[in-house]
């Protein structure tokens, strides 16, 4: 974390950037200038190293009233330098010559504390930065960096034992042990279980089996196969002394390998497991979320810690969920590998390596061998469960809106008014919780007394709403859902039976127990009683990390995880439920933290389920698990109206799909903060393209709504025009998801494995693969310059192609305009637009064929009710060739309405349009056809989809 001050040195408005951090390599500057090279700038350094805080003081020579200084400090723990806390630091000029000034500093370090740190001058002056190594200097702490890792000598495998095909090793601590935080576990058992010819999974447990696990019937442990595995694309080999394991390919190459020279082989204590793996240099690693990064993550500087957090967007952090998963992208091919741990973690990635420090539960890992991302990500959705598919009509536009004037019925209807009057598309108008009496969950405020019937209108519109719902129940007599959960003891207590209290929104509240055998009768129960007084169709679960505006006191263990960037200051009790709580059957809050979100998202769907029968959920969360992808959708909360925000919505999208969650958003517009015209245009442009696509905006901000200006009105009309287009595209994507895990954004490099590129591209993507997204992400730019994949790309707008071989393309990007290409190959199933997707789905169908390099296209339909969970579909397979599309039926089950009005061709290279349009060899009368810039428009063909059928043309 960075930290800049200002301050006036001398009589000019000067303004004095002091910066302190944790450097991870040599900062080898050039060193100009007279002042900088004076090795007397700094002198007198004297500090104090005690309990994690280094504090001390120096003397800095004052500098040129327009130059800013910078001092670093470099720590450095003894495996890795990456300790990442701020030191603060506290200056004071004597006076405004050029003479010294006392500075003192102070921090708290990492938790293996530090064994030396720099201290050095930077001075920058107008942009150019002069880096001083002459007088920096290293200072040794001694006793500063506790840990020895001596004797930590692992474990022998003592043990060994194989049946159908599960190899079973015992294993026993080596000499004396670590005990670097807490006990050894002196005995432990190794599983090695193949699942399937690419998925394997190796447990380390203890012996004794009192440990922590996940049960399976909240995040599943997936099945082997019942069948023998003929052929493995993996095999799992092991050390005897220490235990190490190793997974590789057949060829060879090394997936996963605990044998990190310098490192210990497997530290196992009671509250402090640590594993590295052996990575390439450079790794391509993606996943470790939630995140605000970038999408690939840092192979060198990654420090990832898991302990759900309500804590927006801040870089680095940990976040609202937990996903204790990677993908590894190697020479085209990747891998993954899932930690199956709901404890609190951090997460390393230093090069060369990945190191997990947990502090609780078991190792067990799941690798699975790809190769290609669609595989991959099958593999890891077959053990968490495959995300869930969503409804049809949530893939519409989504408005929320918390305070402003979205504090009455009256107040949102003139908002749903506007927009419709300025012609914008909707689909869904959400309610946050200024709908509810005294933020009491299940009630309506006196402002929202009509509400119920408002809500009948919109449906009447086909339109659709979707309250707020916090796990926060306040402790008030005589309200129902509290007495209700007192009477069936589902709330959280204290160890000593008391409930637990913490203060979120209402005030004062208690928590509910997702552990306990009737906490989703009772939740269930709340959710049924208040569709009799609003008629929702999904449900938005908020606060669930779960988020509390105390910090109550709580148990820590020795090894502190970097909580909030904030190692060893923020305890796991911060802000949150405490780590003492017992749930039901003594099932302790420190090792379920991580799990409350997705509990509750488990029980929400229940509960939805059995409200309607039949039908698919929509339920969005903000706290998430591995496999909360299963029950439930899921957003990136509070974000902020910066350009830095709109760009970061793009790997988190991203890195949710790798996670199972392939519905997922972020707020449009941001969320925190005022927006501009400017960024508003940009970001319902991008947002257009979000799965989960919502605009939303804080309280205590001006409103943002896209109708507020007229440019935003247009680029998001535009930007929304093709998404209600391709909405039968998107829907597909969905269903495939649905049933493989797939990812539906993706990055370039899902499609283009083989293009290393792509690896480090995040500010393009595309969806599914035929449609590549090429936003403006910066501030003041009418162009934006963004990279194609080999292939034809063809502009959604012009139908001119772009590009034929891979490279940078320098784009024009007006205001309102967002680029988008279809893929040549592809042809993406459409309809004519209307403004709901009620509407959408009753009109037409179009196809947009996208011709590759050798004049052919292929794609999909799939179309079913939009809602059931067991729907009857049918799906189209549409092939193009030459003169003729044919149109097949992979499977008929559903009677689809609308017709195939046009067929648009891309690329159509003739030159000449044809003059006669035949259907199954028969001429089709009302056909008309068009030919510009090679794009040629075969419309008025009211072709029944419910047959296979083939087109031509001549
Ligand atoms: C926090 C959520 O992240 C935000 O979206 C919501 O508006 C507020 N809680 C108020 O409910």
């Amino acid at each position: 974390m960075w930290l800049t001050h200002s301050m006036t040195i001398g009589g000019g408005p000067t303004k004095l950037g002091l910066l302190i951090a944790f450097i991870f390599s040599c900062l080898c500057g050039q060193a100009l200038g007279q002042y900088v090279d004076d090795p007397s700038a700094i002198q007198n350094v004297t500090y104090t190293y005690d309990n994690y805080v280094l504090s001390g003081s120096l003397m800095l020579k004052s500098f040129p009233n327009n130059m800013n200084a910078y001092i670093h400090y470099q720590t450095y723990d003894g495996v890795w330098n990456m300790t990442g806390t701020t030191i603060t630091v506290h200056w004071q000029w004597e006076n405004a010559d050029n003479t010294y000034g006392n500075w003192s500093f102070e921090g708290t370090v990492g938790p293996y504390g530090i064994s030396k740190f720099y201290v050095y001058l930077m001075l920058v002056e107008s942009g150019a930065t002069y880096t001083d190594d002459n007088n920096g200097q290293y200072y040794v702490v001694a006793n500063g960096a506790p840990r020895s890792t001596a004797n930590c000598d692992g474990y022998d495998v003592v043990h060994t034992s194989v049946s159908k095909g599960v190899t079973q090793l015992g294993l026993a601590l080596n000499g004396k042990g670590c005990a670097l935080y807490s006990p050894d576990v002196k005995y432990l058992t190794v599983s090695i279980t193949p699942y399937s010819k690419d998925l394997v999974r190796i447990k380390i447990a203890d012996a004794a089996n009192k440990r922590w696990q996940i049960p399976a019937s909240v995040v599943p442990e997936g099945t082997p196969s019942s069948h023998s595995i003929q052929t493995k694309d993996y095999a799992v080999s092991y050390t005897n002394s220490p235990f190490t394991f190793k997974v590789s390919r057949p060829s060879g190459e090394v997936l996963f390998d605990t044998s990190v020279s310098g490192l210990p082989s497997l530290i196992f204590e009671e509250e402090f497991l640590e594993i590295s793996s052996v990575l390439p240099d450079n790794a391509n690693i993606y996943g470790l979320g939630d995140m605000t990064d970038s999408f690939r993550r840092s192979p060198d500087t990654t420090l990832q810690t898991f302990w759900n957090l309500d804590q927006g967007t801040t870089r680095l952090n940990n976040g609202y969920g937990s996903h204790p998963v990677y993908f590894e992208l190697r020479d085209g091919m990747v891998h993954g590998v899932f930690l199956r741990n709901s404890n609190g973690m951090d997460v390393a990635l230093v090069p060369g390596q990945i190191t997990y420090r947990v502090i609780g539960g078991v190792l067990d890992f799941y690798v699975f061998t790809g190769p290609t991302p669609a595989a991959a990500l099958d593999q890891y959705t077959s053990i968490i469960g495959k995300p869930a598919f969503v409804p049809l009509w949530t893939l519409g536009f989504h408005q929320c809106r918390y305070g402003g004037t979205w504090v009455s019925t009256q107040g949102i209807k003139d908002t749903v008014d506007s927009l419709q009057q300025a012609g914008m598309y909707l689909d869904t108008v959400w309610a946050d919780i200024n709908y509810m009496n005294e933020y009491q969950d299940f009630t309506l405020g006196s402002s929202f007394s009509d509400w119920n019937d408002y809500v009948a209108t919109l449906h009447q519109e086909h339109l659709h709403h979707v309250p707020i719902v916090d796990p926060g129940i306040p402790n008030v007599s005589g309200y129902g859902p509290y007495q209700d959960g007192k009477s069936s003891d589902v709330f959280l207590k204290w160890p000593n039976g008391t409930l637990f209290l913490g203060q979120v929104w209402p005030g004062v509240t208690v928590y509910a127990d997702w552990f306990h055998p009737q906490s989703g009768t009772w939740w269930t129960n709340q959710i049924k009683k208040f569709h009799q007084i609003d008629s929702f169709d999904g449900l938005w679960i908020d606060m669930n990390e779960a988020s509390n505006f105390v910090t109550p006191p709580g148990y820590e263990p020795a090894y502190r995880i970097n909580n909030n960037g904030a190692w060893g200051v923020q305890g796991l009790n911060s802000r949150t439920l405490s780590t003492n709580l017992t749930h039901y059957s003594g099932i302790s809050e420190y090792n379920v933290h991580n799990l409350f979100g997705h509990y509750e998202a488990i029980h929400t769907h229940s509960a939805l389920s059995a409200l309607n029968p039949g039908q698919r959920t929509f339920i969005l969360t903000r706290s998430s698990f591995a496999g909360t992808g299963h029950y439930s959708q899921k957003w990136n909360g509070d974000n902020a109206a910066t350009w830095d925000d709109l760009y970061l919505s793009i790997p988190q999208i991203m890195s949710n799909q790798l996670f199972g969650i392939p519905m997922v958003g972020s707020d449009i517009c941001g969320f925190n903060g005022d927006t501009t015209e400017e960024l508003c245009n940009r970001w319902a442009q991008l947002g257009a393209f979000y799965p989960f696509s919502r605009h939303h905006h804080s309280l205590g901000y001006e409103d943002s709504f896209f109708f507020l200006w007229e440019s935003v009105t247009e680029s998001a009309l535009k930007a929304y025009t093709i998404r209600y287009t391709l909405l039968p595209y998107l829907y597909g994507l969905m269903q495939q998801a649905s049933q493989t895990g797939n990812a539906v954004l993706r990055p370039l490099w899902w499609d283009n494995a083989m293009d290393t590129k792509t690896y480090g591209i995040d500010t393009q993507f595309t969806l599914g693969d035929g449609l590549l997204v090429t936003p403006v992400l910066t501030e003041g730019a009418n162009t934006v310059t963004g990279y194609f994949p080999d292939g034809i790309w063809y502009d959604w707008y012009t139908g001119s192609a772009e590009t034929t071989s891979a490279g940078y393309k320098t784009l024009d990007a007006n205001l309102t305009h967002i680029n988008v290409h279809v893929k040549g190959g592809i042809i993406l199933p459409a309809q004519y637009p209307a403004k709901t997707t009620y509407a959408t789905v009753r009109n037409p169908y179009y196809l947009i064929a996208a011709l590759d390099k050798s004049g052919t296209a292929s794609g999909s339909l799939y179309v079913d009710d939009g809602i059931s969970v067991n729907p009857k579909s049918s799906q189209l397979a549409f092939n193009l060739s030459g003169n003729t599309l044919s149109i097949g039926l992979s499977w008929y089950g559903f009677r689809i309405g609308p017709k195939l009005d046009q067929v648009q061709i891309l690329g159509y290279a003739s030159g000449r349009a044809p003059t006669t349009i035949y259907l199954n060899g028969r001429r089709v009368a009302g056909a008309k056809v068009a030919l510009s810039q090679n794009v040629l428009k075969i419309t008025g063909l009211t072709i029944d989809l419910n047959n296979k059928s083939v087109l031509q043309w001549k």
